[in-house]
């Protein structure tokens, strides 16, 4: 599987970003979009990732369309790693990998935020509804934006974020560490996107284990709450 011609590399503030469109097709598309709600639903009692209420990988579902996805993954995961950043191991890390939807409904956007515990992201646009149809009144089309990771500098003034064209079939690539948000979805039917988020496990992190754990000597004792439910999403919309 070769890297694609069509690959938009984006520099923005000392930042790689690449976007590459896809040809995987309308039906694997579709297999994809609906393996990705229902995992959704499994996890959030409206479908949306406005009620997430737990942590899931779709790689591990034994299904073949998932299987064809994570290894187009690893390839054009590897290829960005070699290819933008010139990392001759690109093809020897072990990886590790979690796969997760994110479904927008009419009217929901996601906020800013950056990725936890892992080093790389992508995003893949398996479903857009009708299409990208900006609002009248914000010009808002569902797109990406991403937002100047650095603290405080003052120049250039007017390039604080920047919108990612994104279209069905189009894969995203950035580092976890840029803060990003979507625009609002504004098309009909649903907006469906398969997420990934890479840990190169490289020698240091191999050689992490364990904390024991041990009894708390610290008087008062505070004791947990009962467990809410929340996640890095739901959080954002109570
Ligand atoms: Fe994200």
């Amino acid at each position: 599987m070769s890297t694609p011609a069509e690959c938009q590399v984006l520099s923005l503030w000392q930042t790689v970003v690449t976007v590459q469109q896809q040809n995987l097709g309308d039906d694997f598309n579709a297999r994809l979009s609906a393996i990705a709600i229902e995992a959704e639903r499994n996890v959030s009692p409206s479908g949306s990732f406005y009620d997430r209420t737990g942590y899931y990988n779709l790689f591990d579902l034994d299904d073949p369309d998932i299987r064809v996805f994570a290894e187009l993954m690893s390839h054009r995961f590897r290829a960005h790693l070699y290819l933008q950043y010139k990392d001759a191991y690109a093809y020897h890390w072990d990886v590790s990998v979690r796969a997760f939807a994110n479904v927008y409904d009419y009217g929901q956007r996601i906020r800013p935020h950056y990725h936890h515990a892992c080093d790389f992201v992508s995003v893949y646009y398996t479903e857009l509804g009708d299409g990208s149809k900006p609002d009248f009144k914000t010009n808002e089309a569902g797109r990406l934006v991403v937002i100047d990771p650095r603290g405080a500098v003052q120049y250039p003034f007017s390039a604080k974020s920047q919108r990612v064209p994104t279209e069905k079939g189009c894969l995203v690539f950035h580092p976890a560490y840029l803060e990003h948000e979507s625009e609002t979805h504004f098309a009909k039917g649903l907006r469906v996107m398969v997420a990934c988020e890479f840990t190169i496990l490289h020698g240091q992190r191999r050689a992490f284990g364990p904390l024991p754990r041990v009894d708390n000597p610290n008087p008062p004792t505070i004791l947990p709450t009962e467990f809410s439910g929340d996640t890095i999403y739901n959080a954002h919309y109570k």
